[in-house]
């Protein structure tokens, strides 16, 4: 039988008439206010080259990891790029995943087991989500960003119970972080161990880009998800923690041990990507870039309809999925790469148009951006 269900069919049917239906594009070449190349590191050249060399001159000139890390395919750059990545992050030890997605779904469900108790942020990425649901622990949602929700949820939890905190230190749909040093009393206060996913932060906040955990509170968080998609223009990820908790996540993760390992030359390209982040000047242009996008949101009074952010994620709500579509394709008619974030990704009612901003946005553009969403507004 080659046809879809009737369940699943009645399910696609819901999504062409919540004006939900996701298709695969194409890549444009619209003026970029939504990649995750934040500051052009996919582009860069020195990289590239750099990349090139680091095989050459290691003897990789191969086309694939041929086997999963546990048995063909931990060629020698992983050692020499968990090394870099661990001292980059001040932590006892980095261990390399295939992707973001990848890393959620293989920490949680190995580390919190029966019993154990999880609280997550009600806005938490697909992939952490998936990573609780994997795992045989309870959890429980906080409000988003409300430590004070955190708080009294922790407080009315058996003292005996293993409890872990999962959020995000910048929310990638929304451009938000919590407050961190009150997660962190927290967590010490309750005996909880704190994981930090920080795709959206890495390559973008802390000294050269190191994410918005340093040398400073870098002790007190348990597990730290980096991702490479994002800031740093390639591909992978990597779990930052203590020797004992990569040894366990080596034995037990089960999507590091039974899946191919990154080619040698995606490997490459994270360590030379790393080195090229204690050169480049691209992080301080991203910065200039969102305090003049902030700028320009109170210049064109539009402040109050953008949820509040510091980070290189900007998003304007415009409610109902029909509506935010009708105003990303206007932008994109004007030359303007701008995706809409339709429900059920965010939740009803708090559809948006989410805007990257990258370190090589002009203020012209940006300027642009704002003259014709006010004109659509
Ligand atoms: C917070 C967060 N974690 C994890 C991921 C997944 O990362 P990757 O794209 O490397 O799978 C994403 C990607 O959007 C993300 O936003």
């Amino acid at each position: 039988m080659k046809h879809l269900d009737k369940k699943s069919l009645e399910k696609l049917n819901q999504r062409i008439s919540d004006h939900s239906l996701r298709c695969l594009g194409q890549t444009s070449n619209l003026i970029d206010f939504s990649s995750n190349d934040y500051i052009g590191f996919s582009k860069n050249k020195r990289i590239y080259t750099n990349t090139l060399n680091l095989l050459e001159k290691n003897n990789l000139k191969i086309n694939g990891a041929t086997g999963s890390r546990l048995i063909t395919g931990n060629h020698s750059l992983y050692a020499l790029t968990e090394d870099y990545i661990a001292k980059f992050h001040s932590v006892e030890k980095a261990l390399i995943y295939t992707s973001g997605y990848n890393a959620n779904i293989g920490l949680i469900p190995a580390i919190c087991q029966r019993n154990d108790i999880i609280f997550f942020d009600e806005f938490c990425h697909a992939s952490i989500r998936e990573g609780i649901l994997l795992s045989n622990a309870k959890s429980f949602k906080f409000k988003h960003n409300s430590t004070k929700d955190l708080k009294e949820k922790l407080s009315k939890t058996d003292k005996n119970a293993t409890i872990y905190i999962v959020t995000e230190t910048v929310f990638s749909m929304d451009g938000d972080s919590p407050n961190i040093e009150t997660l962190i009393t927290l967590s010490k206060a309750y005996n909880a161990r704190l994981i930090l996913d920080e795709a959206h932060a890495f390559g973008i906040f802390g000294e050269k880009g190191c994410g918005l955990i340093n040398s400073s509170n870098s002790e007190a968080i348990f597990a730290r998800i980096i991702t490479f998609g994002k800031a740093l223009g390639c591909h992978g990820a990597a779990i930052l923690g203590s020797k004992d908790l990569i040894n366990y996540l080596v034995n037990f993760s089960k999507s590091l041990i039974y899946t191919t390992a990154l080619s040698p030359h995606s490997v490459a390209t994270i360590y030379e990507a790393y080195r090229e982040l204690e050169l480049t000047a691209a992080i301080n242009q991203l910065k200039k870039n969102i305090v003049f996008f902030n700028s320009e949101k109170e210049r064109f009074q539009l402040q109050n309809q953008f949820i509040e952010s510091q980070s290189a994620i900007q998003c304007i709500i415009i409610k109902g999925n029909k509506k935010v579509k009708k105003a990303a394709l206007k932008l994109q008619e004007n030359g303007f790469n701008v995706k809409a974030i339709l429900s059920p990704t965010v939740p009803k009612n708090e559809e948006r148009l989410r805007f990257c901003l990258h370190n090589y946005n002009t203020n012209k553009e940006i300027s642009l951006l704002f003259l014709l969403l006010k004109k659509l507004l």
